[in-house]
């Protein structure tokens, strides 16, 4: 039997392989602490649940047009419009299940076989394998830590050419929490005027922001932006929606009736009564989100303490998303040896940085989505094997 090339370059998500290894030594009765897994410890708000349960028995059970409800795309460019404090109008926006599909569709709308995209290393594993489906060629630009985990602009400089059809941006980003600064956002924004190329900024962290800086800064908002950037979010991670699969992608008018298209052909529609519920988690109590905010932002500060206080590990305090990514260059092995080690001797489930790409060597992954009674046993527990 023979397959379609297309599909040759695709992997798991690493994040799924190290949570089947640490659950096979749980069902030997090992303790294990999960940091893995990218998803919220909370239950979905009890308002947005309430919604949905609702909308199931007034029957809103059938399919919706594809690109969304017209009810829930004008929610979510009013809310986009007040965030990004710019006018987005209910056409621009397409609803799908989850944030990957505005991943997928407007990669597969856009890129050409042979096109470049640039894309962020380490990041989010979806992006190079959406480009390589579409044909195109990744191109890689490393995020460095000392640029608090922005682009390395100079490299970024020396990879646009006439070829960059897209370039993906991640802010705050997964796997590093790191925030994108305006400059840099200026940067990539003048560049992409210049070469006339496509941004696709994934903002699912954005509100995920401490310090109380406000939420991360969007290059849609750039003067001459919006006519050639998408912005992908979604409720997975603010509202802890990740199992409800709802997400959307704004971007212009064409692209989005392209990928309405695409949505049609493919998924059909997101289910109604999630929509409904994502009209209350738009428009409902939003106090919620903010002592979720203020919880994680306590987890952060513990476990980037804990984490700098172990010997051959240092680790910078992220400013946005619910992820730490420290250096463990001092401890002189790769990433996957010492988050293997990590795992067997400590019980304590983690990714190394190389799970995001090549330029993650040197650092892992922890989730900090997780009590703050198991952060500072986990510290505790990796302190004895390092010592
Ligand atoms: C950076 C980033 N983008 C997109 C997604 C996908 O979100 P969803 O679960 O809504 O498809 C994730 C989820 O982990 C993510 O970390």
């Amino acid at each position: 039997m023979t397959y379609a090339n297309r599909t040759n370059h695709l992997k798991a998500e690493g994040a799924y392989a190290v949570l089947a290894k640490a659950q096979a030594l749980e069902a030997d009765g090992r303790e294990i602490i999960h940091f893995e897994i990218g998803q919220p410890d909370f239950d979905t708000f009890p308002n947005i649940g309430l919604a949905g349960i609702q909308a199931i028995s007034n029957g809103k059970t059938r399919y919706t047009p594809p690109a969304g409800t017209p009810a829930f795309r004008r929610a979510i460019a009013m809310d986009a419009s007040k965030r990004r404090g710019i006018e987005i109008s209910p056409e621009q926006v397409v609803v799908g299940p989850g944030g990957k599909p505005h991943i997928f569709f407007p990669t597969l709308a856009l890129v050409n076989p042979g096109d470049e995209v640039i894309y962020p290393n380490p990041g989010f594993p979806t992006y190079e394998a959406m480009i390589g489906v579409a044909g195109g060629k990744p191109v890689p630009v490393p995020l460095v830590e000392e640029n608090n985990f922005s682009f390395d602009l100079d490299i970024f400089d020396k990879l646009i050419n006439e070829k960059t059809k897209l370039i993906i941006i991640n802010s705050p980003s997964n796997p590093t929490g790191g925030i994108i600064p305006k400059v840099d956002l200026e940067h990539i924004a003048a560049a992409a005027k210049k070469y006339d190329y496509w941004v696709l900024s994934d903002e699912i962290y954005a509100r995920i922001v401490y310090d109380g800086i406000g939420d991360a800064p969007s290059i849609y908002a750039l003067p001459g932006m919006a006519e050639r950037t998408i912005i992908m979010d979604g409720f997975s991670k603010t509202y802890a929606m990740t199992g409800w699969r709802l997400g959307y992608g704004i971007m212009p008018k064409e692209l989005a009736r392209r990928v309405g298209l695409l949505l049609t052909h493919s998924v059909g529609s997101t289910a109604e009564f999630t929509q409904d519920a994502g009209i209350e988690a738009l428009t409902g109590d939003q106090a919620q989100i903010t002592s979720v905010i203020a919880e994680y932002e306590k987890r952060r500060n513990i476990i980037v303490d804990g984490l700098n206080s172990l010997p051959g590990i240092t680790c910078q305090k992220p400013q946005g998303a619910f992820y730490v990514f420290p250096n463990i260059r001092g401890l002189g092995k790769s990433s996957d040896k010492v988050a293997n080690w990590i795992l067997e001797e400590a019980g304590i489930a983690l990714l190394p940085g190389t799970s995001f790409g090549e330029y993650g060597e040197g650092y892992l992954r922890l989730s900090y989505a997780n009590s703050i009674e198991n952060i500072e046993r986990a510290i505790e527990k990796m302190s004895k094997i390092l010592k």
